[in-house]
């Protein structure tokens, strides 16, 4: 004994593998021995004796784990915040340790009940008193942090564990005297890292590989330069001797089997109180109300999932339950996060399902100035597809022009306050842009049981749809072009070359000239192969009809290019008759507007063809507004781009031979949206036959 340290340890009386709490003891159930288990426990309590004092608790039957005093609860200076048990399986533990604190004098605070926390198990004292790292994810929950704060007056850095392996923070984390940090990086999720790295400099911290975390190396005693532990390779034993500590390995696999090592076997009970250090919790709660067929469509599942996998936690307070089928049900759920920044985050995604905040804390948006043209404040609110409303002087007011990745536009007008989305280029000196997260909902769609599962519309996303499916959905898209064709609605059509190579062109351009199609997107390439099958019967030097090489074919595209430069624009072309046929042809005839968006691999470009992108931009959303369908033929670039420009609500078909285009699409979350992975020749042409095949209430004229 050489200094004042004190330890506190429980003596294996009891000791077995009983029950399964851990990933450790799976399959260990009553495998380890109780001689070779007091043996090592006596190994290492003598060498803690040599540098430390050891109080002992007496052990209780029943009680197998209380070995690792570890649990029993967190100390600094005279005062302990109790350890609260996530498993029955351990909670009788609580009353003996708690009788331990007090007979010798610590201030015992106890949580409230169902708020678990596991002690220095999951709560690690930087070694120099700094602070306290504090663990969540699988024992403890984060809201017990500001508990810490308040009862033990000190930082709190809360961190996320996401290895089941890992279960408490002590055994992947250990700091070290003189600001040193021994870890295992994948224990945690990234907001965690980039915590530690901000807090602990890259010399002073000793990053674990998997090898030795498993021998729980992070499991370790620290005594100034001592560092005990079960087992650890030659690699590490000389990194932590190059920062100054001796390593004494003491075998303790017989605790292993239980998921505990040499740390989990003690508990340090003198910690120092560092009279300058102060409480700090960065940890922010918010209460929300989330409200829909929360359990039919699986809502709430949703938004439990989204809070814990982005970092936070969460605590239903209440749950108004829909009784009948059609009505909708009502939670309200307090939500933490371990900072700011991650509350952000998961809000964010929480607004997209359709969460609102509770109506007594109901704010009104945040706004900030937009200080130069073209540039959004830092922490501006990111759009999405989905119809929004932001919260004005105690007023719900929609979002114009909703799209995704803009940003919340305010101005005032003679008519009062506009509410709009502006790319970030349009935003102008004297707009104000919703910053933080406050104030922002968006309108859900609520989505019942029926339709969830009539959605035959949306399954083809998953992979490549079977030719039967495939039918399904042209059967339904038929119908869809049908009615909106009848009740005056818009399709607008993304188009990709592939259009023309695969055949489909004649079916595009039959769809346009029975009114199927009103506005065409897409690129230079398109409009110069279908013009050159027009004028010359190939596309890109192929002979369509008969499907081989035409010998010197590849020069009549670029013969095409020039012949319309000739003539000054494909309108005149038309009008001139030189261009007779194809999808240009008729989006001339039946005054279908179209915008030819260039790119850096045009030939040409056609004059036709916008290459101020900004502009084709613009013009591409211009054409865009009021649509009821987007039909995405097989172009990745103008497809994604017109997703990007498309509010929810509005149908989305996406054909592309490749499932990784159609995915993309499907990703955005809206139930509108439906993939068909399959050749867009062979879609076009089932499309066509589908549509002469149904039977209209109207009779339609051809324009
Ligand atoms: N079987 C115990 C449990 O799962 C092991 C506790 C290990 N203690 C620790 N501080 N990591 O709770």
């Amino acid at each position: 004994m050489t200094s004042q340290i004190s330890f506190l340890m429980c003596p294996p009386d009891h000791y077995d593998v009983d029950y399964v709490i851990n990933p450790w003891m799976e399959g260990n159930i009553h495998k380890s021995s109780r001689d070779r288990a007091v043996e090592q426990w006596e190994q290492l309590h003598h060498i803690l004796k040599k540098h430390a004092i050891v109080d002992l608790v007496k052990p209780q039957k029943g009680w197998p784990d209380m070995v690792f005093t570890a649990n029993a609860g967190l100390v600094l200076g005279k005062t302990v915040v109790l350890s609260r048990f996530l498993h029955k399986e351990r909670q009788g533990e609580e009353p003996y340790f708690k009788q331990w604190f007090e007979e010798n004098g610590y201030t015992v605070h106890e949580l409230p009940k169902d708020l678990p926390f596991e002690g220095a198990g999951d709560a690690l004292l930087d070694r120099e008193g700094r602070w306290l790292w504090a663990g969540y994810g699988f024992r403890s929950e984060l809201d017990a942090h500001p508990y810490l704060a308040k009862w033990l007056d000190i930082e709190v850095l809360s961190l996320r564990l996401i290895d089941e392996r890992f279960y408490h923070l002590d055994t992947c984390f250990c700091p070290l005297k003189n600001g040193y940090l021994l870890y295992y990086p994948s224990a945690f999720d990234s907001y965690s890292n980039r915590l530690i790295e901000m807090r602990v400099t890259q010399q002073k911290r000793i990053a674990i590989a998997e090898a030795d975390a498993v021998n729980f190396a992070c499991n370790a005693v620290n005594i100034d330069h001592i560092v005990v532990m079960n087992k650890t390779s030659e690699d590490l034993k000389a990194h932590l001797a190059d920062a100054g500590f001796q390593v004494i390995e003491t075998p303790l696999n017989e605790f292993l089997k239980a998921g505990g090592a040499a740390k989990c076997l003690t508990l340090r009970v003198t910690e120092p109180v560092r009279e300058e250090v102060h409480a700090n919790v960065s940890v922010e709660s918010r209460i929300l109300r989330i409200e829909g067929h929360l359990l039919d469509s699986g809502l709430i599942n949703r938004a439990l999932d989204l809070i814990i996998d982005n970092g936070g936690s969460f605590q239903v307070l209440n749950f108004l339950l829909g009784e009948q089928r059609q009505s909708t049900s009502a939670a309200e759920v307090k939500v933490s996060a371990p900072s700011h920044e991650v509350m952000e985050s998961i809000i964010t995604y929480l607004i997209d399902l359709g969460a609102v905040d509770l109506p007594e804390d109901e704010r009104d948006a945040k706004l900030e100035a937009v200080t130069e043209d073209g540039v959004a404040p830092d922490d501006f609110y990111v759009t999405t597809i989905y119809p929004t409303e932001v919260r004005l002087n105690g007023e719900w007011v929609k979002v114009q022009n909703q799209r995704m990745d803009g940003a919340l536009a305010i101005t005032q007008t003679p008519n009062g306050v506009l509410a709009q989305c502006k790319i970030l280029r349009n935003l102008e000196v004297g707009d104000h842009v919703v910053v933080d997260v406050q104030g922002i909902r968006t309108i859900r769609k609520t989505e019942s049981r029926e339709q969830r599962n009539s959605q035959e519309f949306s399954f083809m996303s998953a992979g490549v749809s079977s030719e039967r499916r495939v039918e399904l959905v042209v059967e339904q898209v038929a119908w869809e072009l049908r009615k909106i064709r009848d009740t005056g609605g818009k399709v607008v059509v993304t188009a990709g070359p592939v259009v023309i190579h695969t055949g489909g062109g004649d079916h595009l351009a039959q769809l346009m000239r029975e009114g199927y199609v009103q506005a065409l997107l897409a690129g230079n390439a398109i409009a110069v192969h279908d013009i050159e099958q027009a004028i010359m019967g190939t596309s890109l030097g192929m002979d369509m009809q008969r499907g081989i090489a035409v010998r010197g074919g590849h020069r009549h595209h670029l013969k095409v290019i020039n012949t319309i430069c000739r003539y000054g624009s494909i309108a005149k072309a038309v009008e001139a008759g030189v261009i007779q046929s194809g999808v240009m042809y008729e989006c001339v005839r039946n005054h279908i507007p179209f915008c030819l968006a260039g790119s850096i691999r045009d030939d040409g470009p056609l004059p036709d063809t916008q290459m101020d992108l900004i502009k084709a931009q613009t013009e591409y959303a211009e054409l865009l507004q009021g649509a009821d369908m987007v039909l995405m033929l097989s172009s990745m670039l103008h497809s994604i781009g017109v997703g990007n420009m498309t509010p929810a609500g509005v149908k989305i078909v996406c054909v592309d031979i490749n499932p990784a285009v159609v995915t993309k699409l499907s990703d955005r979350g809206s139930i509108e949206s439906v993939g068909v992975v399959t050749d867009v020749g062979l879609f076009l042409s089932l499309l066509v036959q589908q549509l002469d095949n149904l039977t209209s209430p109207y009779i339609f004229k051809a324009g």
